[in-house]
């Protein structure tokens, strides 16, 4: 394989093609284009194929005067998804930013068996999960994924540029970091039981001192029995950890990497939103300044609009959805019981009731993306913490060294990356975000 001096390997190293993202440069020439033919419509003498190679479409005209007639045959047979390479004369639609080919060549790499399960009718969420593997080629499902992509590599990009490095936490843990009740257990050799992690917050606490500001991303599981559209099993998140920051600036950190989440995703993905028809009018109103409002300050306006919710109670899903609906931006919620939340969260100061943490909630109904807080940084106020948790110290002892050598304040927050694509991107859904979605009733495939 050769790679270049700007570190780009070459698409295809034997044979000149060109992506169809590309063609717009192409005009009047003849290029060589692969991809996959997912649909056709042929007029007696003339074919329309639609083809995609994951950068774009494009649809490539066959006319039967202009080709050999072994290629038309082959144009007559072929079934929708197969693969192949087509050679043109480039031309863009008069009125549209849409590019098409003049079709002189065709090869067929495939052709797909005639029975692709799925069509252009309506398919049932269960046919359409079953079939995921396929259903990752559909227009949706590619825009979904593509903005998925930027996401991550955005919040790369972000915490690259403000002094954060990556700290890859493990998988397998002794403990528990969030609610214990929501663990996947493995046997784990003669050590006995061993969690798969929830998050790893925890251990990447340990990096802030060795190296001031860090970040992880990866998979986390939960067996939360929860089967509503925000929930997964399995899914990937991003914890981020840095010292001598407070709870305000916590809040500051998390509202600017959000905001540069939207900015490029508006940007680098124009044509994916549109393909998801997502109002992104919607999207830039969350570059303005994000809400902030107190967990009390939160139930009494639920209470107003009729929630059922009580004082000093997690707000649910309906109540994150009518709540958000009061505003265009984002809403931190801050300032909870410590009761309901986890036990490193540092109590205010001026009411040890709550603590200084926060959710971040995303408008539209797409509920919370952000959970974050200040931590505990004293010894002793953490072991009453742990007590009142009864969580067993001899688990914890190398967290509770943390307070011993050079404890400083710090906070930090956690997103869900499927959430966050799932507002981005206008899905319902989460389970639509992740290539490969887990939920308590479905493993497959
Ligand atoms: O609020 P959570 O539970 O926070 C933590 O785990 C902290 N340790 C994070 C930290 O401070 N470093 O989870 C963080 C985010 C939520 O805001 C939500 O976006 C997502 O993870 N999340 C889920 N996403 C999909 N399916 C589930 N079952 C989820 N549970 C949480």
């Amino acid at each position: 394989m050769i790679i270049d001096a700007l570190g780009k390997t070459p698409y295809n190293t034997h044979m000149k093609t060109v992506l169809l993202r590309e063609l717009s440069q192409h005009v009047d020439n003849e290029v060589t284009i692969q991809g996959w033919m997912f649909n056709k419509r042929s007029s007696g003498k003339i074919s329309f194929l639609q083809v995609r190679d994951g950068s774009g479409v494009t649809q490539a005209i066959v006319n039967k005067a202009d080709v050999e007639e072994s290629i038309w045959n082959s144009v007559d047979t072929l079934n929708l998804e197969s693969s192949v390479r087509i050679t043109g004369t480039v031309s863009k639609h008069p009125k549209k930013e849409e590019y098409e080919l003049q079709v002189s060549g065709l090869e067929v790499i495939h052709n797909a068996a005639p029975d692709f399960p799925i069509g252009k009718k309506e398919h049932g969420p269960d046919f359409l999960l079953q079939n995921r593997h396929l259903w990752l080629r559909s227009p949706r499902q590619w825009a979904i994924q593509r903005i998925r992509n930027t996401i991550i590599n955005v919040t790369y990009e972000y915490f690259n540029q403000n002094d954060y490095i990556k700290i890859d936490a493990p998988i397998f843990t002794p403990t528990s970091c969030e609610d214990s009740t929501e663990l996947f257990e493995v046997e784990y050799f003669d050590e006995g039981k061993a969690y798969l992690t929830q998050s790893g917050q925890l251990y990447i606490e340990s990096a802030i001192f060795s190296h001031g500001r860090v970040f992880d991303f990866g998979p986390v599981f939960r067996a939360e029995k929860s089967k509503t559209r925000r929930h997964l099993t399995e899914f990937w998140m991003m914890d981020a950890e840095a010292a001598f920051v407070d709870f305000e600036g916590n809040m500051d950190i998390q509202e600017a990497l959000m905001k540069y989440i939207i900015e490029k995703s508006l940007r680098e993905n124009a044509y994916e939103l549109k393909v998801l028809e997502r109002d992104v009018e919607a999207l830039k109103k969350c570059l303005e300044p994000f809400v902030r409002i107190t967990h009390e300050e939160a139930v009494k306006t639920l209470q107003g609009l009729g929630s059922d919710i009580k004082d000093g109670e997690d707000l649910g899903a309906d109540d994150e959805t009518m709540l958000t609906q009061q505003y265009d931006s984002p809403v931190f919620v801050t300032h909870w019981p410590a009761a309901i939340k986890a036990f490193y969260m540092q109590p205010d100061p001026n009411d040890p009731t709550k603590i200084l943490g926060s959710d971040l909630l995303a408008p539209e109904g797409y509920g919370e993306i952000i959970g974050g807080s200040e931590r505990i940084h004293d010894y002793d106020l953490l072991v009453k913490k742990m007590e009142e948790f009864n969580l067993p110290r001899e688990d914890y002892e190398w967290y509770l060294d943390l307070r011993k050598y050079g404890s400083v304040p710090h906070s930090g927050f956690g997103y869900g990356l499927e959430r966050i694509t799932a507002w981005i991107s206008g899905t319902k859904h989460i389970r639509e975000t992740i290539p490969f979605p887990r939920m308590i009733n479905r493993i497959y495939p």
